[in-house]
């Protein structure tokens, strides 16, 4: 897997950490920011050119937040595909009252509809994708991950190693992930790069 820039991750204190504030500071370095979507927990905002995106989120402490636990580690593994190009991610924690805000800036990617949902994409992104959406637990998990080694030596030659390589590093990740969080695998959760990358955005709580 190919090695890529680190990626900057700073933890800042601040005397008043106010979502809105942080926004609007945001809002004032990007001219033309636009919300692209929200969730239960965090906001998403293009900027004009709209190749980068800023995802806003508040937490109590960030060292229990599933979602900074997963950028934590796809920030180690910014060769895998299957994992958002990440810029820069901004904590932002005020120790006193243990509330914290999160900005993650990373790449622009398109929501699956985008090609009709999954069934326009070609057929080994749909099989990934429903496999995917069919996990709703760890044993799940493990039985995707199972199905992905024997797929390994049953079709070595016939698949791409790299696309092996890289969706059962994925799945270990997660699986990693699930030691202290819940899976939140759905179709708004994964999305993609390009016609046919799946890249998974979101996937514990
Ligand atoms: N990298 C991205 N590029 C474009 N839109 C995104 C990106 N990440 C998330 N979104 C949009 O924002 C919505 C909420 O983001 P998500 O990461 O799922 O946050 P939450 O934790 O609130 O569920 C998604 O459903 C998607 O439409
Ligand atoms: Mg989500």
């Amino acid at each position: 897997m190919s090695k890529s820039k680190a990626v900057l991750v700073r933890t800042m204190t601040r005397k008043d950490v106010c979502r809105h504030d942080i926004l609007s500071d945001l809002r004032k370095k990007h001219k033309g920011l636009r919300r692209l979507g929200s969730g239960a927990f965090a906001d998403v905002y293009g900027t004009k050119s709209g190749r980068t995106v800023f995802k806003i989120g508040a937490t109590g402490n960030p060292i229990y937040d599933a979602y900074l636990s997963y950028v934590k580690q796809i920030v180690k593994h910014q060769g895998n595909p299957f994992f958002p190009r990440v810029k820069k991610v901004d904590i932002y924690y005020d120790r006193e009252d243990h509330e914290s805000v999160y900005v993650v800036e990373m790449e622009r990617l398109k929501p699956l509809d985008t090609y009709g949902r999954s069934n326009k994409l070609p057929i080994a992104s749909r099989l990934l994708f429903n496999a995917l959406m069919d996990i709703d637990s760890e044993s799940d998990l493990n039985t995707l991950h199972e199905n992905m080694k024997l797929f390994t030596t049953v079709f070595a030659r016939g698949v791409k190693k790299q696309l092996v390589q890289t969706f059962r590093q994925m799945t270990e990740i997660l699986q990693d992930l699930t030691d202290s969080h819940g899976l939140d695998m759905h179709d708004g959760n994964v999305m993609l790069r390009g016609k046919t990358q799946l890249v998974i955005t979101d996937p514990v709580c």
